[in-house]
């Protein structure tokens, strides 16, 4: 799907030039008045998910439409079908779902100026507000005012979906739609396991859900020297092993300081990955780390953690939380690496039509498999 052609901004330019014919289409496709789209709506604060009609939008001046092909099942989308208490405090309700995605660009508004129709694209789905201190200093994963695609404005489990142009990441190289829909994960994978250097060392990672499988493969595509994973499923740990991670521990009944033992490990892991979220995680990572180790946490726990800040201190471990990706410099990792030969393929388990939305939200929810992304082009 590469594109050749003329250069980004002389295409534009010829657009603006005053030629009708350069850029016929933005306005035909943007032009939705009445129209109607197919989306997974969350019609109120209540348990569910509807399969329903809405109005199709439109993009705005700074905006691009996109035509939605594949998107994937995030865990904040089974919070916000089960509407749970996160979800209850979080999600502005009414709105349309969904914030890992990938899609055509079918439209541009007026002051677009790099993103062109035709373009294949995945969507940072945290818009942010532009003015805080931090947005000002070039550091957009830490805006105060962050608005979450598909959390707090209409998502992306629907047939178009519109986004700041700035939050529109274009796959020049050509690309897999299934692996383009699961860029914000993978994000989140890459995120974490770039914050620390991991040439040759030794690296734990905690949960082999859909974000911990693509960190394992992120440390050995840039020379972790031996990498662990563990969770409590098996078909997980199965897939962590096709990944090609040193030791899959189960830890409902194996132990992570057997496995340093198997591999010949004598001071501990060097820098451990957080990616379950589960309470009893972190006190493991700090029992099983070399002094000065240092731990990234991305999985959210839904309960208080107990540490043993003593042993933090007096072993000078550093400890790292990680939210979302960060814009853009981590895009350009995922796709540099891709270019260069990390496989996350065997990541991806699972694709549904859209119109089959109830299954593939029940395989995510059931959580033996890897990531499940849905066709948004079959959704009749
Ligand atoms: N900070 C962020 O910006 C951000 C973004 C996305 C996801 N997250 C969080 O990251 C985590 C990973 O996301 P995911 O989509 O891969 O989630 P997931 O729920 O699919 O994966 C978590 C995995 O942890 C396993 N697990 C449960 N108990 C465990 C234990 N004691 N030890 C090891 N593993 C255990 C589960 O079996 C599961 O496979 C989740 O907690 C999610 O909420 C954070
Ligand atoms: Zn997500
Ligand atoms: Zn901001």
């Amino acid at each position: 799907m590469a594109r050749d052609g003329p250069p980004v901004r002389a295409y534009r330019g010829l657009a603006r030039g005053g030629d009708p014919k350069a850029h016929p289409e933005p306005d035909a496709k943007n032009n939705a008045k009445d129209t109607k789209l197919k989306a997974l709506y969350k019609a109120g604060a209540e348990p569910g998910l509807r399969l329903v009609d809405r109005p199709e939008p439109s993009a705005g001046p700074d905006e691009v439409k996109i035509r939605v092909l594949r998107a994937g099942i995030c865990g904040t989308d089974l919070h916000i079908q089960a509407w749970d208490a996160w979800a209850a405090g979080a999600v502005n309700a009414p709105l349309v779902v969904g914030h890992e995605f990938c899609g055509e660009v079918v439209a541009v508004g007026d002051k677009v100026r790099d993103v062109r129709v035709g373009d294949m694209v995945s969507g940072e789905g945290h818009v942010v507000c532009g003015t805080c201190r931090n947005c000002r200093a070039g550091r957009r994963h830490m805006c105060i005012r962050t608005s979450g695609l598909g959390v707090n404005r209409d998502g992306a489990f629907a047939e178009y979906v519109v986004l700041p142009e700035s939050n529109v990441w274009v796959h020049r190289d050509g690309i897999d739609p299934d692996l383009a829909a699961i860029f914000d994960p993978f994000g989140n994978a890459v995120h974490t396991a770039l914050s620390f250097p991991l040439v040759g060392e030794d690296v734990l990672i905690t949960g082999a859900g859909p974000i911990g499988l693509m960190a394992a493969a992120v440390a050995r595509h840039v020379g972790a020297r031996l990498v662990v994973i563990t969770d409590v499923s098996e078909p997980r740990l199965a897939l962590a092993e096709r990944i090609g991670v040193d030791r899959a521990v189960n830890v409902a009944t194996g132990r992570i300081v057997d496995a340093q033992r198997a591999l010949g490990m004598v001071e501990g892991f060097d820098v451990a990955l957080e990616m379950s979220g589960h309470p009893s995680a972190l006190p493991e990572i700090l029992a099983n780390l070399n002094h000065g180790g240092r731990v990234a946490l991305l999985g959210l726990p839904s309960e208080p953690v107990e540490v043993d800040w003593s042993r933090v201190i007096t072993h000078m471990i550093t400890i790292k939380g990680i939210y979302g990706r960060e814009m853009f410099e981590t895009w350009y990792a995922m796709s540099a690496m891709l270019r260069s030969g990390l496989d996350i393929s065997p990541v991806i388990t699972d694709r549904f039509p859209a119109a089959d939305w109830p299954q593939a939200f029940a395989t995510a929810a059931a959580g033996q498999r890897g990531k499940v992304v849905m066709d948004w082009t079959e959704v009749d």
